[in-house]
């Protein structure tokens, strides 16, 4: 076992734990964001660099720090090592130079991307974006390619994290698409439409961490958060049948994966499930899915009312109009 303080933290975890795994094993803010590292795609991660952390102490033998920022998802912890994610001034200014980056070719299209309030480059935008672009140059563009009647690829949107890959690879029978070519050309081969039809493709989708991979069959049917997400399971001779389904009043709007707090799949589902089953009846209701995330796809969620955090935000929203009516700076009372 290593001993490890994250943010001031100290926790224990099995030698070999990455940082980013013992940070989630913490748990709260600390938490290192990811975009491409998924705990159940073998080899993911060290791609998007947004969970870069400071590495203060290497060890409880070699008190020097790292003379740079680590990708936290493949760097292993050390006995005695001291990590700084949030409250490392140099870690907070890096993550917003990577997602100024990611942004630099990233079409602002939220307001018609199905991804949008479940979009991990969405949510990063808002905590760590600037409010403009310093890019002058002309974005990237691709030909649309084609890849079936179930995936939607909006190439443009791809932010080259590789874990649509690694679901070719690693659940589908044969992986017949990867990343061509390098630097800003670099793409989603266009044999991609080969791998659609295998079964367990549509995780791609789910894995997908913007809207680069979107369900054809969801396509501009609902914004996200106006949807009511239920647990539901059916017995399914090829995976665990365990889904969740976005429906609206008696419709199943679209079938996916259940997802951790992480936002990863806990089991991977398999295309019928996805795609064919899209009758209430197919399923047995188990209840509301629990959403603990904190995008905009958890606001208004009917499973629970917050009652203290409702009242909280009526006060403040008092205050907010007590202050405009007085003339005051609104803004100080956010403060
Ligand atoms: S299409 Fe999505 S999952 Fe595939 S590399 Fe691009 S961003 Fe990642
Ligand atoms: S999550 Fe670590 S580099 Fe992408």
């Amino acid at each position: 076992m290593a001993k490890v303080t994250i943010d001031g933290i100290e926790t224990e975890v099995p030698d070999g734990t990455t940082i980013l795994n013992a940070a989630r094993q913490v748990g709260g803010a600390i938490v290192p964001p990811a975009m491409c590292y998924y705990t159940s795609l073998k080899e993911s991660g060290g791609n998007c660099r947004v969970c870069l952390v400071r590495v203060a102490q290497t060890s409880s033998r070699d008190a020097r720090p790292l003379p740079k920022l680590v990708a936290s998802c493949s760097t292993p912890v050390q006995d005695g090592m001291v990590v700084e994610n949030i409250t490392s001034p140099a870690v907070l200014e890096a993550r917003k130079g990577v997602v100024e980056f990611l942004l630099i070719n990233h079409p602002l299209d939220c307001p018609v991307c199905d991804q949008a309030g479940e979009c991990d480059l969405q949510d990063l935008s808002y905590a760590h974006g600037l409010a403009s672009t310093r890019y002058e140059e002309e974005r990237r563009t691709f030909e649309p390619v084609d890849i079936g009647d179930k995936i939607k690829l909006h190439m443009t949107r791809c932010i080259l994290c590789y874990r649509c890959t690694y679901v070719a690879d690693q659940l589908t029978d044969e992986r017949r698409h990867g990343v061509l070519n390098r630097g800003d050309r670099a793409e989603i081969g266009t044999y991609i439409k080969n791998a659609i039809d295998n079964d367990f493709s549509g995780n791609m989708i789910d894995v997908c961490p913007v809207g680069a991979l979107t369900d054809r069959t969801f396509r501009f049917k609902s914004r996200v958060w106006f949807t009511k997400p239920l647990d539901a399971h059916r017995d399914c001779d090829k995976c665990c049948g365990k889904v969740v389904l976005w429906t609206k009043g008696e419709e199943v709007l679209r079938v996916t994966g259940r997802k951790n707090k992480y936002g990863e799949v806990h089991e991977f589902i398999c295309n019928e499930c996805r795609f064919e089953r899209k009758s209430l009846s197919d399923w047995v209701v188990e209840g509301p899915r629990h959403i603990n995330r904190h995008s905009v796809i958890s606001q208004n969620h009917y499973e629970k009312i917050n009652l203290v955090a409702l009242k909280k935000e009526v006060e403040r929203q008092i205050q907010f109009q007590k202050g405009k009516t007085n003339g005051n700076n609104p803004n100080a009372l956010q403060a």
